[in-house]
Protein backbone atom coordinates (compact mmCIF):
# COMPACT_ATOMS: atom_id res chain seq x y z
CA UNK A 1 0.00 0.00 0.00
CA UNK A 2 2.97 2.15 -0.07
CA UNK A 3 2.80 2.85 -3.50
CA UNK A 4 -1.05 4.52 -2.92
CA UNK A 5 0.50 7.33 -0.54
CA UNK A 6 3.36 7.82 -3.26
CA UNK A 7 0.36 8.27 -5.26
CA UNK A 8 -1.64 10.61 -2.98
CA UNK A 9 1.52 12.62 -2.49
CA UNK A 10 2.19 13.03 -5.87
CA UNK A 11 -0.98 14.76 -6.53
CA UNK A 12 -0.55 16.85 -3.97
CA UNK A 13 2.83 17.87 -4.60
CA UNK A 14 1.49 18.70 -8.61
CA UNK A 15 -0.69 21.56 -7.02
CA UNK A 16 0.94 22.43 -4.29
CA UNK A 17 4.27 24.01 -3.12
CA UNK A 18 5.48 20.82 -1.62
CA UNK A 19 8.16 18.05 -2.48
CA UNK A 20 6.68 14.43 -2.96
CA UNK A 21 8.57 13.67 -0.23
CA UNK A 22 7.56 16.12 2.40
CA UNK A 23 4.22 15.57 1.60
CA UNK A 24 4.29 11.64 2.19
CA UNK A 25 5.69 12.45 5.46
CA UNK A 26 2.66 14.46 6.49
CA UNK A 27 0.17 11.64 5.21
CA UNK A 28 -1.75 10.10 7.88
CA UNK A 29 -4.24 7.43 8.19
CA UNK A 30 -7.07 9.07 10.17
CA UNK A 31 -8.63 6.83 13.22
CA UNK A 32 -12.02 7.63 12.03
CA UNK A 33 -12.15 5.24 8.45
CA UNK A 34 -15.35 7.34 7.65
CA UNK A 35 -12.69 10.51 6.83
CA UNK A 36 -10.84 8.47 4.61
CA UNK A 37 -7.87 6.11 4.15
CA UNK A 38 -5.56 8.52 3.61
CA UNK A 39 -5.63 12.67 5.50
CA UNK A 40 -3.52 15.43 4.13
CA UNK A 41 -3.21 17.62 6.90
CA UNK A 42 -2.80 21.30 5.38
CA UNK A 43 -1.74 23.49 8.53
CA UNK A 44 2.33 23.88 7.43
CA UNK A 45 0.99 24.71 3.93
CA UNK A 46 -0.70 27.50 5.28
CA UNK A 47 1.49 28.93 7.08
CA UNK A 48 3.90 28.98 4.18
CA UNK A 49 1.06 30.53 1.78
CA UNK A 50 -0.07 32.68 4.49
CA UNK A 51 -3.50 31.39 3.34
CA UNK A 52 -6.25 29.63 6.36
CA UNK A 53 -5.87 26.00 6.35
CA UNK A 54 -9.28 25.27 4.96
CA UNK A 55 -9.17 27.27 2.28
CA UNK A 56 -6.28 25.51 1.04
CA UNK A 57 -8.36 22.37 1.43
CA UNK A 58 -11.02 23.41 -0.46
CA UNK A 59 -9.22 24.52 -3.45
CA UNK A 60 -6.97 21.80 -3.17
CA UNK A 61 -9.77 19.18 -3.36
CA UNK A 62 -11.27 21.26 -6.35
CA UNK A 63 -8.24 21.12 -8.40
CA UNK A 64 -6.90 17.68 -7.76
CA UNK A 65 -8.09 15.36 -10.90
CA UNK A 66 -8.32 11.36 -9.19
CA UNK A 67 -6.54 8.87 -11.03
CA UNK A 68 -7.69 5.10 -11.07
CA UNK A 69 -7.99 3.29 -7.79
CA UNK A 70 -8.89 7.16 -6.19
CA UNK A 71 -12.76 7.06 -5.41
CA UNK A 72 -12.98 10.80 -3.77
CA UNK A 73 -11.50 13.58 -1.96
CA UNK A 74 -12.76 15.53 0.26
CA UNK A 75 -12.08 18.74 2.26
CA UNK A 76 -13.03 18.25 6.23
CA UNK A 77 -11.61 21.59 8.76
CA UNK A 78 -8.39 21.61 6.67
CA UNK A 79 -7.42 18.26 6.24
CA UNK A 80 -7.78 16.71 2.85
CA UNK A 81 -9.17 13.21 2.90
CA UNK A 82 -8.61 10.65 0.44
CA UNK A 83 -11.18 7.75 0.05
CA UNK A 84 -10.01 4.59 -2.37
CA UNK A 85 -11.98 3.08 -4.39
CA UNK A 86 -12.94 -0.58 -3.01
CA UNK A 87 -12.65 -2.72 -5.80
CA UNK A 88 -9.73 -1.18 -7.03
CA UNK A 89 -7.86 -1.78 -3.79
CA UNK A 90 -9.52 -5.34 -3.72
CA UNK A 91 -8.02 -6.52 -6.79
CA UNK A 92 -4.63 -5.15 -6.12
CA UNK A 93 -4.01 -6.45 -2.72
CA UNK A 94 -5.92 -10.25 -3.58
CA UNK A 95 -4.04 -10.33 -6.74
CA UNK A 96 -0.24 -9.88 -4.82
CA UNK A 97 -1.21 -12.67 -2.58
CA UNK A 98 -2.50 -15.02 -5.22
CA UNK A 99 0.76 -14.41 -6.76
CA UNK A 100 3.02 -14.20 -4.24
CA UNK A 101 1.26 -16.54 -1.79
CA UNK A 102 2.90 -17.36 1.44
CA UNK A 103 5.51 -14.38 0.50
CA UNK A 104 3.26 -11.67 0.05
CA UNK A 105 4.31 -9.04 2.13
CA UNK A 106 8.09 -10.40 2.53
CA UNK A 107 11.08 -8.13 1.09
CA UNK A 108 13.69 -9.80 -1.41
CA UNK A 109 16.91 -11.21 -0.30
CA UNK A 110 19.18 -9.03 0.71
CA UNK A 111 22.84 -11.07 1.28
CA UNK A 112 23.28 -9.79 4.70
CA UNK A 113 23.23 -12.22 7.54
CA UNK A 114 22.15 -11.98 11.29
CA UNK A 115 23.07 -14.22 14.18
CA UNK A 116 20.38 -15.06 16.87
CA UNK A 117 21.54 -16.39 20.20
CA UNK A 118 18.44 -18.12 21.67
CA UNK A 119 17.08 -20.45 23.91
CA UNK A 120 20.83 -21.03 24.83
CA UNK A 121 19.85 -23.05 28.09
CA UNK A 122 22.77 -24.18 31.09
CA UNK A 123 23.02 -28.44 30.80
CA UNK A 124 22.54 -30.93 33.22
CA UNK A 125 19.31 -29.34 34.33
CA UNK A 126 15.93 -29.74 32.84
CA UNK A 127 14.17 -26.35 30.93
CA UNK A 128 12.02 -24.67 33.16
CA UNK A 129 8.86 -22.93 32.02
CA UNK A 130 10.70 -19.42 31.53
CA UNK A 131 13.01 -21.03 29.23
CA UNK A 132 10.25 -20.73 26.98
CA UNK A 133 10.37 -16.85 26.25
CA UNK A 134 14.21 -16.70 24.83
CA UNK A 135 13.04 -20.11 23.03
CA UNK A 136 9.85 -18.78 20.90
CA UNK A 137 10.69 -15.35 21.23
CA UNK A 138 14.36 -16.47 19.06
CA UNK A 139 11.90 -19.11 17.05
CA UNK A 140 9.80 -15.79 15.91
CA UNK A 141 12.87 -12.92 15.49
CA UNK A 142 14.48 -15.82 13.34
CA UNK A 143 11.57 -16.31 10.83
CA UNK A 144 10.57 -13.02 10.60
CA UNK A 145 14.53 -11.79 9.39
CA UNK A 146 14.23 -14.12 7.62
CA UNK A 147 11.12 -12.55 5.88
CA UNK A 148 12.82 -9.19 5.75
CA UNK A 149 15.40 -10.88 3.22
CA UNK A 150 18.24 -11.98 5.84
CA UNK A 151 19.72 -15.06 6.24
CA UNK A 152 19.77 -16.18 9.80
CA UNK A 153 21.93 -18.25 11.88
CA UNK A 154 20.65 -20.20 14.73
CA UNK A 155 22.60 -20.12 17.78
CA UNK A 156 21.98 -22.57 20.46
CA UNK A 157 24.84 -21.12 22.71
CA UNK A 158 24.79 -24.25 25.11
CA UNK A 159 25.95 -23.20 28.68
CA UNK A 160 28.00 -26.99 29.18
CA UNK A 161 31.10 -25.48 30.95
CA UNK A 162 31.91 -24.18 34.67
CA UNK A 163 31.67 -25.09 38.44
CA UNK A 164 28.03 -26.39 37.73
CA UNK A 165 29.78 -29.81 35.76
CA UNK A 166 32.06 -29.75 38.88
CA UNK A 167 29.49 -30.48 41.18
CA UNK A 168 27.34 -33.19 39.24
CA UNK A 169 30.92 -35.09 38.40
CA UNK A 170 32.09 -34.52 42.51
CA UNK A 171 28.22 -36.34 43.42
CA UNK A 172 28.33 -38.79 40.47
CA UNK A 173 31.46 -40.34 41.89
CA UNK A 174 30.31 -39.80 45.55
CA UNK A 175 27.23 -42.02 44.93
CA UNK A 176 29.10 -44.56 43.08
CA UNK A 177 27.30 -44.44 39.89
CA UNK A 178 28.34 -46.70 36.67
CA UNK A 179 30.65 -45.38 34.53
CA UNK A 180 30.54 -47.77 32.01
CA UNK A 181 29.66 -46.40 28.15
CA UNK A 182 26.40 -48.42 27.72
CA UNK A 183 25.16 -47.10 31.07
CA UNK A 184 26.25 -43.62 30.67
CA UNK A 185 24.45 -43.50 27.28
CA UNK A 186 21.57 -44.57 29.89
CA UNK A 187 21.60 -41.22 31.63
CA UNK A 188 18.76 -38.73 31.76
CA UNK A 189 18.61 -35.24 32.46
CA UNK A 190 16.32 -36.10 35.37
CA UNK A 191 18.95 -38.42 36.92
CA UNK A 192 21.05 -35.15 36.89
CA UNK A 193 18.48 -32.95 38.57
CA UNK A 194 18.43 -35.14 41.54
CA UNK A 195 21.94 -35.29 41.60
CA UNK A 196 22.12 -31.43 41.68
CA UNK A 197 19.31 -31.81 44.87
CA UNK A 198 22.04 -33.74 46.15
CA UNK A 199 24.71 -32.15 46.26
CA UNK A 200 22.94 -28.90 47.48
CA UNK A 201 21.90 -31.69 50.92
CA UNK A 202 25.03 -32.21 51.44
CA UNK A 203 26.49 -28.71 51.01
CA UNK A 204 24.03 -28.15 53.56
CA UNK A 205 26.27 -30.03 56.27
CA UNK A 206 29.59 -30.40 54.37
CA UNK A 207 30.67 -26.88 53.06
CA UNK A 208 33.31 -28.13 51.64
CA UNK A 209 32.09 -30.34 49.13
CA UNK A 210 31.75 -27.02 46.84
CA UNK A 211 35.31 -26.80 46.85
CA UNK A 212 35.82 -29.95 45.76
CA UNK A 213 33.56 -29.18 42.63
CA UNK A 214 35.92 -26.32 41.86
CA UNK A 215 38.39 -28.37 41.96
CA UNK A 216 36.95 -30.89 40.08
CA UNK A 217 35.83 -28.72 37.69
CA UNK A 218 39.63 -27.14 36.86
CA UNK A 219 40.66 -30.93 36.52
CA UNK A 220 37.94 -31.58 33.75
CA UNK A 221 39.41 -28.18 32.23
CA UNK A 222 42.39 -29.70 32.58
CA UNK A 223 41.51 -32.53 30.56
CA UNK A 224 41.01 -35.47 32.51
CA UNK A 225 39.98 -38.18 30.52
CA UNK A 226 37.51 -39.55 33.43
CA UNK A 227 36.01 -36.08 33.74
CA UNK A 228 35.56 -35.49 30.54
CA UNK A 229 33.70 -38.44 29.28
CA UNK A 230 31.45 -38.16 32.39
CA UNK A 231 30.50 -34.24 30.90
CA UNK A 232 30.50 -35.16 27.87
CA UNK A 233 27.05 -37.97 29.22
CA UNK A 234 25.88 -35.04 31.32
CA UNK A 235 25.81 -32.62 28.22
CA UNK A 236 24.57 -35.56 25.70
CA UNK A 237 21.56 -36.72 28.82
CA UNK A 238 20.58 -33.53 28.60
CA UNK A 239 20.31 -32.67 24.70
CA UNK A 240 18.31 -35.79 24.73
CA UNK A 241 15.70 -34.06 26.32
CA UNK A 242 16.38 -30.64 25.15
CA UNK A 243 15.91 -32.06 21.29
CA UNK A 244 12.66 -33.83 22.16
CA UNK A 245 11.36 -30.21 23.38
CA UNK A 246 12.50 -28.55 20.15
CA UNK A 247 10.59 -30.99 17.93
CA UNK A 248 7.33 -30.19 20.29
CA UNK A 249 7.79 -26.79 20.30
CA UNK A 250 8.47 -26.97 16.49
CA UNK A 251 11.79 -24.81 16.81
CA UNK A 252 15.30 -25.54 15.07
CA UNK A 253 18.78 -24.52 15.36
CA UNK A 254 21.77 -24.37 12.38
CA UNK A 255 24.22 -24.35 15.55
CA UNK A 256 24.96 -25.68 18.66
CA UNK A 257 28.09 -24.41 19.78
CA UNK A 258 28.47 -24.79 23.69
CA UNK A 259 31.06 -22.29 25.81
CA UNK A 260 33.02 -25.52 25.81
CA UNK A 261 33.55 -24.90 22.43
CA UNK A 262 35.52 -21.48 23.59
CA UNK A 263 38.10 -22.90 25.55
CA UNK A 264 41.13 -23.36 23.43
CA UNK A 265 39.73 -19.77 21.57
CA UNK A 266 40.16 -17.88 25.01
CA UNK A 267 43.82 -17.59 25.06
CA UNK A 268 43.97 -15.19 21.78
CA UNK A 269 41.72 -13.32 23.57
CA UNK A 270 43.25 -12.81 26.69
CA UNK A 271 46.30 -12.27 24.67
CA UNK A 272 44.71 -9.54 22.95
CA UNK A 273 43.51 -8.07 26.07
CA UNK A 274 46.68 -7.66 27.13
CA UNK A 275 48.47 -6.12 24.41
CA UNK A 276 45.92 -3.41 24.20
CA UNK A 277 46.72 -2.81 28.15
CA UNK A 278 43.53 -3.36 28.81
CA UNK A 279 43.69 -6.65 31.20
CA UNK A 280 44.03 -4.86 34.71
CA UNK A 281 44.93 -7.58 38.39
CA UNK A 282 42.47 -6.65 41.13
CA UNK A 283 42.78 -9.17 44.05
CA UNK A 284 42.46 -12.45 42.83
CA UNK A 285 41.20 -11.80 39.45
CA UNK A 286 41.89 -10.18 36.28
CA UNK A 287 39.47 -8.02 35.03
CA UNK A 288 38.87 -5.23 32.69
CA UNK A 289 37.95 -1.35 34.37
CA UNK A 290 35.06 -0.03 32.82
CA UNK A 291 34.52 2.35 35.79
CA UNK A 292 34.56 5.43 33.01
CA UNK A 293 31.13 3.99 31.48
CA UNK A 294 29.99 3.27 34.99
CA UNK A 295 29.69 -0.28 34.93
CA UNK A 296 31.51 -2.78 37.23
CA UNK A 297 34.61 -4.26 36.07
CA UNK A 298 34.45 -7.07 33.74
CA UNK A 299 35.59 -10.59 35.14
CA UNK A 300 38.02 -12.03 32.91
CA UNK A 301 40.01 -15.15 34.43
CA UNK A 302 40.52 -16.23 38.11
CA UNK A 303 43.64 -16.88 39.82
CA UNK A 304 43.69 -20.33 39.35
CA UNK A 305 43.18 -19.75 35.75
CA UNK A 306 39.95 -20.88 34.77
CA UNK A 307 37.68 -18.48 32.92
CA UNK A 308 34.81 -16.76 32.95
CA UNK A 309 30.85 -16.48 31.27
CA UNK A 310 31.98 -13.04 30.10
CA UNK A 311 35.18 -14.39 28.71
CA UNK A 312 33.74 -16.99 27.13
CA UNK A 313 30.86 -14.56 25.27
CA UNK A 314 33.71 -12.42 24.50
CA UNK A 315 35.15 -15.12 22.57
CA UNK A 316 32.03 -16.62 21.06
CA UNK A 317 31.56 -13.17 19.88
CA UNK A 318 35.07 -12.69 17.81
CA UNK A 319 34.60 -16.32 16.63
CA UNK A 320 30.78 -15.08 15.45
CA UNK A 321 31.90 -12.06 13.53
CA UNK A 322 34.76 -14.19 11.79
CA UNK A 323 32.22 -16.84 10.69
CA UNK A 324 29.56 -15.26 9.74
CA UNK A 325 30.12 -11.91 9.15
CA UNK A 326 27.27 -10.77 10.21
CA UNK A 327 24.90 -7.53 9.64
CA UNK A 328 23.70 -8.03 13.73
CA UNK A 329 24.05 -10.25 16.19
CA UNK A 330 21.05 -10.58 18.65
CA UNK A 331 21.23 -11.91 21.73
CA UNK A 332 17.71 -13.10 22.93
CA UNK A 333 18.22 -12.91 26.87
CA UNK A 334 16.66 -12.28 29.58
CA UNK A 335 16.11 -8.98 31.22
CA UNK A 336 18.56 -9.89 34.77
CA UNK A 337 21.76 -10.56 32.16
CA UNK A 338 21.76 -6.71 30.55
CA UNK A 339 24.87 -5.65 32.48
CA UNK A 340 26.88 -8.69 31.59
CA UNK A 341 25.84 -7.51 27.93
CA UNK A 342 26.73 -4.39 28.53
CA UNK A 343 30.09 -4.80 30.07
CA UNK A 344 30.86 -7.77 27.04
CA UNK A 345 29.77 -4.96 24.35
CA UNK A 346 32.10 -2.37 25.97
CA UNK A 347 35.12 -4.53 26.62
CA UNK A 348 34.66 -5.72 22.87
CA UNK A 349 34.51 -1.79 22.14
CA UNK A 350 37.61 -1.27 23.90
CA UNK A 351 39.30 -4.01 22.34
CA UNK A 352 38.97 -1.90 18.60
CA UNK A 353 36.33 -3.98 17.43
CA UNK A 354 34.22 -1.73 15.39
CA UNK A 355 31.27 -4.15 14.78
CA UNK A 356 30.89 -3.72 18.71
CA UNK A 357 27.72 -1.37 18.09
CA UNK A 358 25.60 -4.23 16.12
CA UNK A 359 25.36 -6.69 18.63
CA UNK A 360 21.96 -6.03 20.12
CA UNK A 361 21.12 -7.73 23.47
CA UNK A 362 16.87 -8.46 23.41
CA UNK A 363 15.61 -8.62 26.73
CA UNK A 364 12.17 -9.38 27.90
CA UNK A 365 10.53 -10.28 31.31
CA UNK A 366 9.38 -12.81 33.41
CA UNK A 367 6.81 -15.74 33.88
CA UNK A 368 5.06 -14.70 36.57
CA UNK A 369 2.53 -17.31 38.14
CA UNK A 370 0.25 -16.94 40.95
CA UNK A 371 1.29 -18.57 43.87
CA UNK A 372 -1.32 -20.09 46.84
CA UNK A 373 -1.90 -16.77 47.88
CA UNK A 374 -2.98 -15.82 44.79
CA UNK A 375 0.06 -13.49 44.25
CA UNK A 376 1.94 -13.08 41.20
CA UNK A 377 5.53 -14.23 41.57
CA UNK A 378 8.68 -15.49 39.41
CA UNK A 379 9.04 -19.65 39.80
CA UNK A 380 12.71 -20.36 41.33
CA UNK A 381 13.98 -23.59 40.09
CA UNK A 382 15.96 -23.82 43.57
CA UNK A 383 13.28 -23.60 45.72
CA UNK A 384 11.07 -26.05 43.33
CA UNK A 385 8.86 -23.53 42.61
CA UNK A 386 9.32 -23.12 38.88
CA UNK A 387 7.51 -25.31 36.85
CA UNK A 388 9.16 -27.59 34.37
CA UNK A 389 8.77 -27.18 30.83
CA UNK A 390 7.52 -30.72 29.77
CA UNK A 391 5.32 -30.36 32.64
CA UNK A 392 3.45 -27.20 31.55
CA UNK A 393 3.58 -28.65 27.76
CA UNK A 394 1.85 -31.92 28.83
CA UNK A 395 -0.80 -29.87 30.81
CA UNK A 396 -2.11 -27.48 28.27
CA UNK A 397 -2.24 -30.58 25.83
CA UNK A 398 -4.21 -32.38 28.19
CA UNK A 399 -6.71 -29.66 28.79
CA UNK A 400 -7.39 -29.33 25.14
CA UNK A 401 -7.95 -32.64 24.54
CA UNK A 402 -10.36 -32.46 27.00
CA UNK A 403 -11.92 -29.79 25.19
CA UNK A 404 -11.67 -31.75 21.82
CA UNK A 405 -12.98 -35.08 23.68
CA UNK A 406 -16.10 -33.11 24.47
CA UNK A 407 -16.63 -31.16 21.21
CA UNK A 408 -15.53 -32.86 18.38
CA UNK A 409 -14.64 -36.78 19.22
CA UNK A 410 -14.68 -37.87 16.19
CA UNK A 411 -11.64 -35.64 15.02
CA UNK A 412 -8.71 -37.49 13.04
CA UNK A 413 -5.16 -37.54 15.55
CA UNK A 414 -6.65 -35.79 18.06
CA UNK A 415 -3.38 -36.24 20.21
CA UNK A 416 -1.22 -34.42 17.85
CA UNK A 417 -3.70 -31.58 17.22
CA UNK A 418 -4.14 -31.06 21.11
CA UNK A 419 -0.58 -30.54 20.94
CA UNK A 420 -0.70 -28.38 18.49
CA UNK A 421 -3.46 -26.10 20.07
CA UNK A 422 -1.99 -26.31 23.67
CA UNK A 423 1.75 -24.92 22.62
CA UNK A 424 0.34 -22.38 20.27
CA UNK A 425 -1.43 -20.92 23.32
CA UNK A 426 1.18 -21.02 25.28
CA UNK A 427 3.68 -19.44 23.04
CA UNK A 428 0.94 -17.12 21.66
CA UNK A 429 0.51 -16.27 25.64
CA UNK A 430 4.25 -15.32 25.11
CA UNK A 431 4.55 -13.32 22.05
CA UNK A 432 1.43 -10.82 22.75
CA UNK A 433 2.43 -8.31 24.55
CA UNK A 434 5.13 -5.99 24.43
CA UNK A 435 8.70 -8.29 25.02
CA UNK A 436 9.77 -6.30 27.89
CA UNK A 437 6.77 -6.65 30.05
CA UNK A 438 5.80 -9.70 32.16
CA UNK A 439 4.13 -12.34 31.53
CA UNK A 440 1.43 -13.34 33.63
CA UNK A 441 0.34 -16.88 33.09
CA UNK A 442 -3.35 -18.29 33.74
CA UNK A 443 -4.35 -21.35 32.43
CA UNK A 444 -7.83 -20.14 31.77
CA UNK A 445 -6.69 -17.01 29.49
CA UNK A 446 -4.39 -18.44 28.05
CA UNK A 447 -6.17 -21.53 26.69
CA UNK A 448 -9.23 -20.07 26.15
CA UNK A 449 -11.30 -19.86 22.24
CA UNK A 450 -11.85 -16.23 22.81
CA UNK A 451 -10.30 -13.00 23.04
CA UNK A 452 -6.22 -12.35 22.21
CA UNK A 453 -4.91 -16.57 22.04
CA UNK A 454 -3.47 -18.58 20.37
CA UNK A 455 -6.77 -20.87 19.58
CA UNK A 456 -8.35 -17.75 18.82
CA UNK A 457 -5.99 -17.14 16.09
CA UNK A 458 -6.05 -20.89 15.07
CA UNK A 459 -9.72 -21.01 15.37
CA UNK A 460 -10.26 -18.02 12.33
CA UNK A 461 -7.54 -20.05 9.98
CA UNK A 462 -9.61 -22.91 10.62
CA UNK A 463 -12.91 -21.88 9.58
CA UNK A 464 -11.03 -20.32 6.50
CA UNK A 465 -9.71 -24.03 5.72
CA UNK A 466 -13.16 -25.24 6.07
CA UNK A 467 -14.76 -23.14 3.70
CA UNK A 468 -11.97 -24.08 1.00
CA UNK A 469 -12.43 -27.85 1.75
CA UNK A 470 -16.16 -27.94 1.83
CA UNK A 471 -16.16 -25.73 -1.60
CA UNK A 472 -13.83 -28.49 -2.85
CA UNK A 473 -12.41 -26.09 -5.52
CA UNK A 474 -9.80 -23.20 -6.12
CA UNK A 475 -11.00 -19.81 -7.80
CA UNK A 476 -9.33 -18.54 -10.55
CA UNK A 477 -8.70 -14.99 -10.68
CA UNK A 478 -10.38 -13.97 -13.87
CA UNK A 479 -13.72 -15.38 -12.44
CA UNK A 480 -13.83 -12.76 -9.88
CA UNK A 481 -16.13 -9.49 -9.39
CA UNK A 482 -14.18 -7.29 -7.28
CA UNK A 483 -17.11 -5.14 -6.80
CA UNK A 484 -18.82 -8.00 -5.15
CA UNK A 485 -16.63 -7.71 -2.43
CA UNK A 486 -16.58 -3.97 -1.10
CA UNK A 487 -19.00 -4.04 1.68
CA UNK A 488 -17.74 -2.96 5.03
CA UNK A 489 -16.31 -6.34 6.55
CA UNK A 490 -14.37 -7.23 3.14
CA UNK A 491 -13.17 -3.74 2.56
CA UNK A 492 -12.18 -4.15 6.30
CA UNK A 493 -10.38 -7.72 5.95
CA UNK A 494 -8.70 -6.77 2.60
CA UNK A 495 -7.47 -3.59 4.23
CA UNK A 496 -5.57 -5.72 7.13
CA UNK A 497 -4.33 -8.34 4.44
CA UNK A 498 -2.67 -5.33 3.00
CA UNK A 499 -0.78 -4.20 5.95
CA UNK A 500 1.13 -7.61 6.09
CA UNK A 501 4.59 -6.09 4.94
CA UNK A 502 4.41 -3.10 6.68
CA UNK A 503 3.63 -5.12 9.82
CA UNK A 504 6.59 -7.85 8.83
CA UNK A 505 9.28 -4.86 8.48
CA UNK A 506 8.11 -3.52 11.86
CA UNK A 507 8.27 -6.13 14.16
CA UNK A 508 12.43 -6.66 12.39
CA UNK A 509 12.83 -2.83 12.93
CA UNK A 510 11.59 -2.91 16.79
CA UNK A 511 13.04 -6.81 17.41
CA UNK A 512 9.26 -7.25 18.45
CA UNK A 513 7.26 -10.19 17.80
CA UNK A 514 4.53 -8.75 19.66
CA UNK A 515 3.72 -6.57 16.68
CA UNK A 516 2.83 -9.68 14.41
CA UNK A 517 0.80 -11.20 17.23
CA UNK A 518 -1.35 -7.84 17.13
CA UNK A 519 -1.65 -8.39 13.59
CA UNK A 520 -2.58 -11.99 13.69
CA UNK A 521 -5.21 -10.75 16.23
CA UNK A 522 -6.45 -8.06 13.32
CA UNK A 523 -6.30 -10.62 10.69
CA UNK A 524 -8.30 -13.11 12.33
CA UNK A 525 -11.13 -11.16 14.04
CA UNK A 526 -11.72 -9.47 10.56
CA UNK A 527 -11.82 -12.94 9.14
CA UNK A 528 -14.81 -14.06 11.55
CA UNK A 529 -16.21 -10.98 11.05
CA UNK A 530 -16.47 -11.21 7.21
CA UNK A 531 -17.73 -15.09 7.51
CA UNK A 532 -20.17 -14.22 10.07
CA UNK A 533 -21.43 -11.19 7.52
CA UNK A 534 -21.12 -13.23 4.73
CA UNK A 535 -22.48 -16.36 3.10
CA UNK A 536 -19.82 -17.50 1.08
CA UNK A 537 -20.96 -21.05 -0.28
CA UNK A 538 -23.95 -21.04 -2.49
CA UNK A 539 -24.46 -17.25 -2.46
CA UNK A 540 -24.64 -15.46 -6.20
CA UNK A 541 -21.29 -14.13 -5.09
CA UNK A 542 -19.63 -16.99 -3.91
CA UNK A 543 -16.30 -17.09 -6.35
CA UNK A 544 -15.42 -13.80 -5.50
CA UNK A 545 -16.45 -14.07 -1.85
CA UNK A 546 -14.25 -17.49 -1.75
CA UNK A 547 -11.50 -16.10 -3.41
CA UNK A 548 -11.26 -13.28 -0.74
CA UNK A 549 -11.41 -16.42 1.70
CA UNK A 550 -8.56 -18.21 -0.34
CA UNK A 551 -6.32 -15.08 -0.05
CA UNK A 552 -7.02 -14.60 3.78
CA UNK A 553 -5.90 -18.36 4.37
CA UNK A 554 -2.66 -17.39 2.87
CA UNK A 555 -1.99 -14.12 4.94
CA UNK A 556 -3.06 -15.55 7.91
CA UNK A 557 -1.56 -18.86 8.08
CA UNK A 558 1.59 -17.51 6.96
CA UNK A 559 1.52 -14.66 9.98
CA UNK A 560 0.90 -18.03 12.24
CA UNK A 561 4.06 -20.13 10.67
CA UNK A 562 5.87 -16.26 11.60
CA UNK A 563 4.79 -16.53 15.07
CA UNK A 564 5.99 -20.08 15.26
CA UNK A 565 2.46 -21.26 16.37
CA UNK A 566 1.14 -24.13 14.29
CA UNK A 567 -0.84 -23.02 11.30
CA UNK A 568 -3.78 -26.32 12.07
CA UNK A 569 -5.97 -26.93 9.65
CA UNK A 570 -8.91 -28.89 11.76
CA UNK A 571 -9.66 -28.76 15.48
N1 LIG B 1 23.18 -20.11 29.37
C1 LIG B 1 22.78 -18.80 29.78
C2 LIG B 1 21.70 -18.90 30.85
O1 LIG B 1 20.97 -19.87 30.90
C3 LIG B 1 22.23 -17.97 28.63
C4 LIG B 1 23.20 -17.76 27.51
C5 LIG B 1 22.81 -16.64 26.62
N2 LIG B 1 23.74 -16.40 25.55
C6 LIG B 1 24.94 -15.87 25.67
N3 LIG B 1 25.69 -15.76 24.60
N4 LIG B 1 25.41 -15.45 26.82
O2 LIG B 1 21.58 -17.99 31.64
Amino acid sequence: MNSFESLIAGLIADKAPITIEDARQLLVVPQDSSHGNFSFPCFSLAKLLKKNPKLIAEELADQIILPVGLAKVEALNGYLNFYMDRAFLASKVLLEIEEKKLNYGHAPQNNKSVVIDFSSPNMGKELAFHHLRSTMIGNSLSKIYEANGYKVERVNHLGDWGTAFGKLIVMYLKENLPLEDQELEKLSVKELNLLYASFANEAKSNPEIEEEARKAFTRLEQGDALYRKLWAAFKEATLKELRRLYQILGVSFDHYVGESFFEDKIPAVIENLQQKKLLIKSQDLDVVMLEDKKLPPCLIRKSDGSTLYATRDLAAAIYRKETFDFEKCLYVVDLGQSLHFKQVFEVLKQMDYAWSQDLLHIPFGLILQQNEEGKWEKGKTRTGTASLLRDVIEAATQKILDFIEEKNPNLADKKTVATQIGVSALVFNDLKNKRLMDVKFDWDAALSFEGATGPYVQNALVRLYSIMRKAAYTVDKNDVQWDQIIDDTAYELIKTLGRKEENIRKACEANEPSILAQYALDIAEAAHRFIHHNRVLGSTEEQSRLFLVQQAQTVLENTIELLGLYPIQQM
